[in-house]
């Protein structure tokens, strides 16, 4: 039986992201159990960039709830992520997750491929902001196979399903989860199939998912992107995210190497300004 887990971002019982979460389980029609994370239950400290997850590779050292979660994540077969968007991006217990994703990298080939789906839901048709850009990049530094996200609209509990199209959109999902990865739409990167885009000079164009750049042409006024891979890729294929681990692994020694510079640099810094306590 699949173990898939439903992540929920929002903080509100009952609310949108839990109820789309729970109705694309019910709609997956292989023999599953879904298994429930209210981020909110859990105390997710922020990261304090010490790496110590990465050079002892023993887990992360903070206290708190993270790594029982990534524990959850690395045991299920398949994942469901859903955010609210509080203040035109995915709130921020999303964020909070993702930001403690380099203790993650260690099992990197067991997470390497787990199917997912990610949804956005935001109360005022059109002011979704970059919440799905945030979805996107959870599932993706997850190093989760994204089959489709999408945005979808609603702001009372429960009001995602005063119309049906939105039910459409979780039997979508449902099916998307466990089959192979769609052709890249057109209005998407062809390189990690991100939709938003930040537009550059002469003409060029960066995903702001995988962060490469190309070029956009009009085909039938449709946006088509041709991107090219940089040389230093985060998560497009595992052995560039198992490159990319030995570089935050080396930053250890290029610490060691420049470390009397750099503590010159930041000596400069220490008693300028006053620091309010709580
Ligand atoms: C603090 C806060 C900020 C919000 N900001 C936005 C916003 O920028 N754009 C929008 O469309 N909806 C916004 N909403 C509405 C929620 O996205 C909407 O109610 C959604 O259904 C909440 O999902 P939930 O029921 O899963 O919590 C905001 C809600 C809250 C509480």
């Amino acid at each position: 039986m699949k173990k898939i887990l439903g992540i929920i971002s929002s903080p509100r019982n009952l609310g949108n992201s839990e109820i789309m979460v729970k109705e694309i389980s019910r709609n997956i029609s292989l023999p599953h159990e879904l298994q429930l994370l209210r981020l909110s239950d859990f105390n997710i400290l922020p990261c304090t960039g010490c790496y110590m997850c990465l050079i002892k590779n023993k887990g992360c050292v903070l206290k708190d709830d993270f790594n029982m979660l990534a524990e959850r994540i690395l045991e299920a077969d398949a994942l469901i992520v859903a955010a609210p968007t509080y203040f035109l991006g995915a709130n921020s217990c999303l964020k909070r997750l993702t930001d403690r994703g380099l203790a993650l990298y260690p099992h990197a080939e067991k997470l390497w491929g787990k199917p997912a789906v990610g949804i956005g839901i935001a109360g005022i048709p059109g002011k979704e902001g970059y919440t799905l850009l945030g979805i996107e990049n959870f599932i993706k530094l997850i190093l989760a196979d994204m089959k489709q996200a999408g945005i979808i609209y609603g702001a009372l509990p429960g009001e995602i399903f005063l119309n049906n199209e939105n039910r459409e959109t979780a039997k979508e999902l449902a099916s998307a989860l466990f089959e192979p990865a769609p052709e890249k739409a057109p209005c998407s990167c062809p390189l990690c199939g991100g939709k938003t885009f930040r537009f550059l000079k002469e003409n060029r164009i960066q995903c702001m998912l995988c962060s490469n750049i190309g070029s956009m042409t009009l085909k039938d006024n449709i946006p088509c992107f041709d991107i090219q891979k940089g040389e230093h890729e985060l998560f497009l294929s595992l052995e560039e995210v198992i490159e990319h681990r030995k570089w935050l692994v080396s930053m250890k020694s290029r610490f060691l190497q420049h470390k009397d510079e750099l503590k010159k640099i930041s000596l400069d810094y220490r008693n300028y300004g006053e620091w309010i306590k709580p």
